[in-house]
């Protein structure tokens, strides 16, 4: 079966697929250098955690890769390769991905310093590690998701005795699946595997306003991998979750995250926390599937993460194919139109905290991870396991 691929990449090109022009049109980007990258992921050409940290950090080997280093000596390469991986670190600043691959890219770039190595040998060393680095933080999350699948599934299939005859439906949020990630994705990829399993009844999404991840990317998603599944406003999230009578009887709902801190709250898609919220009213177990890479144990609580405020058209107009009068969708002619009287203020936070308390498990590559006897999370278990 055809997948659905986000990014493209083979050593010296990166093709974005463009995920403003979704669900409509399917056109890749070439994307070549970091102000290129820079401008691709502010945009939201490409969004979502692993998937921003993964562009930066492919775009910028890609410019390496055709020789857009210009410094000579080892030391100004390595300043060199750190302040655009600092510039490009600015373009969204929730997700902790991005700054964690590229601690990682700075790292590989440090360590392939050699005394003794002349130029142009030593330049070539220290820019060969930061490509394979780069190269090896795309393959390793999509190894990543496969394994967030299994334990999610199995996590829930343990939780609810599922089976072919005693299958499950869920609630998720935002995007988080192929076009978030290298492929597979994270809640979407527990949802994916779920199915594949023959343990799921049907999946929820929202629309996730205002920049509707849900019903433009993760509908295209559901509808792609032919997964049952239905579309709801934000709004009816309470009105699903309070039914419980078949088949809209949701048993988990599944998000993803931009930034799990130490206490496991987590930062994602603004109306996570509501949707929290709701799970603990319903008695709806509300889990959160997470690649390691976006856990920052720097950071002690919910409290202290950056929420990103983007600007305020994102609510006061909307874009999308135009609809012939016959109802069919002229998928070449896109329009964008105000939804709103324009004078009005607006607050638009990208992202907010869910705290601790009302989760009930973090899925990671490495396991599930739910809170000890004391009410806590101890994600540093699974940051030191290999
Ligand atoms: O603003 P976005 O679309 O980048 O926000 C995406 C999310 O909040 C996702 O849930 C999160 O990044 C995890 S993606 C696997």
């Amino acid at each position: 079966m055809a997948t659905l691929q986000a990014i493209k990449y083979k050593r010296g090109k990166l093709l974005v697929l463009d995920q403003l022009r979704l669900p409509h049109e399917h056109h890749y980007d070439e994307v070549s250098t970091a102000e290129e990258a820079f401008d691709c992921i502010r945009s939201m050409r490409v969004r979502g955690a692993p998937a921003i940290a993964i562009v930066a950090a492919l775009a910028y080997a890609v410019e390496l890769h055709n020789g857009g280093c210009t410094a000579t000596t080892p030391e100004e390469t390595i300043a060199q390769i750190e302040s655009r991986l600092d510039y490009l670190k600015e373009s969204r600043p929730t997700a902790v991905d991005l700054s964690n691959a590229i601690s990682l890219l700075k790292q590989a770039a440090r360590a392939a310093k050699r005394e003794g190595l002349a130029h142009p040998e030593a330049k070539e060393a220290i820019l060969n590690s930061y490509i394979e680095t780069a190269e090896k933080i795309l393959a390793k999350d999509l190894e990543n998701n496969t394994s967030i699948g299994s334990y999610g599934t199995s996590w829930l299939q343990h939780q609810y005795m599922l089976s072919s005859s005693r299958t499950i439906s869920v609630l998720t949020h935002c995007n988080t699946g192929s076009l978030a990630t290298s492929g597979h994705g994270t809640a979407l990829g527990i949802i994916r595997t779920l199915h594949a399993r023959g343990l799921l009844k049907h999946a929820y999404c929202t629309e996730t306003r205002p920049y509707n991840q849900g019903s433009r990317l993760t509908s295209f998603e559901l509808i792609f991998e032919g997964i049952p599944a239905t579309l709801i406003t934000d709004s009816m999230a309470g009105a699903l979750l309070s039914l419980h009578k078949e088949p809209m009887n949701i048993g988990a709902v599944i998000v993803g995250a931009d930034r799990v801190v130490r206490n496991g709250d987590t930062a994602n898609k603004i109306g996570t926390y509501a949707l929290a919220v709701l799970a603990r009213h319903h008695g709806v177990k509300f889990v959160v599937a997470a690649p390691t890479t976006s856990i920052d144990l720097e950071t002690e609580t919910g409290a202290d993460i950056k929420i990103e405020e983007r600007k305020p058209e994102e609510l006061t107009q909307i874009s999308g194919a135009v609809v012939n009068p016959d109802g069919s969708i002229d998928t070449s002619r896109t329009a964008r139109v105000a939804i709103a009287d324009q004078r009005i203020s607006v607050w638009n936070p990208a992202f907010d905290v869910t705290p601790h308390a009302l989760i009930d498990a973090i899925v990671t590559e490495k396991g599930t991870v739910v809170k000890g006897a004391d009410g806590k999370f101890d994600l540093s278990s699974v940051l030191q396991s290999n």
